[in-house]
């Protein structure tokens, strides 16, 4: 059992949970994630590691109650347990010294881009954050980002803060030049700020987030292609070329269950938050 330690709740919606879990503190690195069980019938749900305690023995993520397991998730309070996580899962993140590098991160996935924000600054790198959300309300971590980074952007989708939309981008990189470029959020702000850093050559990597099951490389429903090859996001990624992965394709296969997700999300709230049935 995981005792849950910390509870914050960031914006709408979006919540944080610091979860004792020494053995995974012990080796997780950026851009690894875990996936977890919310309790005895639950489903598996893979979410990002946004930090983690070695001394403490603690493991942060932070999500998005889109669905009925995050909703459960988001139900539980400090003291009380989820009953199983395995991890850390997945490729680090490459870090090193790249020179400039570009970061950039939207909704719930700043949370993480901020831990490997930290470790490329550590790492010697001069990083200029852009973070985006789709309202001013929804912006998560901006005080923390900016402790962290050389410079930091703000974009919304609809102008409430900093930029409108995406397309500043092309602005900075016509007046800036980096090395390596960063992406984490949804598919569509991936796939967006790829096309842009492509047409700079800026080598890009992005983190795919499919639908996962094992999270070891055996059921194969995590699969992408990049490069035209068929991937497992869980052990060969999640971080993968932005400029060689079919989004589409990706958008796709996270829509697979669309249906089902919903009934299950609406049996959750209908019975109060007591449905524990597997969808
Ligand atoms: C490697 C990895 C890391 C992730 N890290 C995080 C994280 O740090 N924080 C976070 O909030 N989420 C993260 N996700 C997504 C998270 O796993 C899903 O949101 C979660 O499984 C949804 O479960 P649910 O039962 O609540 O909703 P579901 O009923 O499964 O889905 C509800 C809605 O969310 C959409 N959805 C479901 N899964 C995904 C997905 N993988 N990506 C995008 N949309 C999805 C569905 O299409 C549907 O519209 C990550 C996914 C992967 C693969
Ligand atoms: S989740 Fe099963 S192969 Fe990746």
């Amino acid at each position: 059992m995981y005792k849950i330690i910390t509870k914050q709740e960031l914006a709408a919606k979006i919540k944080l949970l610091e979860v004792n879990a020494p053995d995974i503190a012990a080796k997780a690195k950026p851009g690894q994630f875990i996936i977890l069980v919310v309790d005895e019938t639950g489903e598996r749900i893979p979410l990002t590691i946004a930090d983690y305690n070695i001394v403490k023995g603690t493991v942060t993520f932070i999500f998005n109650e889109v669905g009925k397991t995050t909703k459960q998730l988001g139900s539980l309070n400090e003291g009380d347990s989820i009953v199983n996580i395995a991890g850390p899962l997945g490729v680090p993140s490459e870090i090193k010294k790249f020179g400039r590098v570009l970061c950039v991160g939207g909704g719930v996935m700043i949370a993480p881009l901020h831990l490997q924000v930290k470790a490329l600054r550590e790492a010697g790198n001069d990083v200029t954050t852009v973070i985006g959300a789709r309202g001013e309300d929804l912006l998560i971590f901006e005080q923390k980002m900016k402790k962290v980074s050389n410079k930091v952007y703000i974009v919304t989708d609809d102008g409430s803060r900093g930029f409108k939309g995406f397309d500043f981008l092309k602005e900075l990189l016509k007046a800036e030049s980096f090395q390596r470029a960063i992406v984490m959020g949804p598919v569509i702000m991936m796939e967006t700020v790829s096309e842009i850093s492509k047409s700079f050559n800026i080598p890009t990597m992005v983190t795919v987030t499919p639908i996962m099951v094992d999270g070891m490389g055996m059921c194969g429903v995590c699969r992408v292609t990049v490069g035209g090859e068929t991937k497992f996001a869980c052990i060969d990624g999640p971080e993968f070329d932005g400029h060689q992965v079919d989004f589409e394709e990706l958008v796709k296969r996270q829509r697979l269950f669309l249906p089902e997700e919903r009934l299950s999300s609406m049996f959750w709230e209908k019975l109060g938050g007591g449905c524990h049935r597997e969808r």
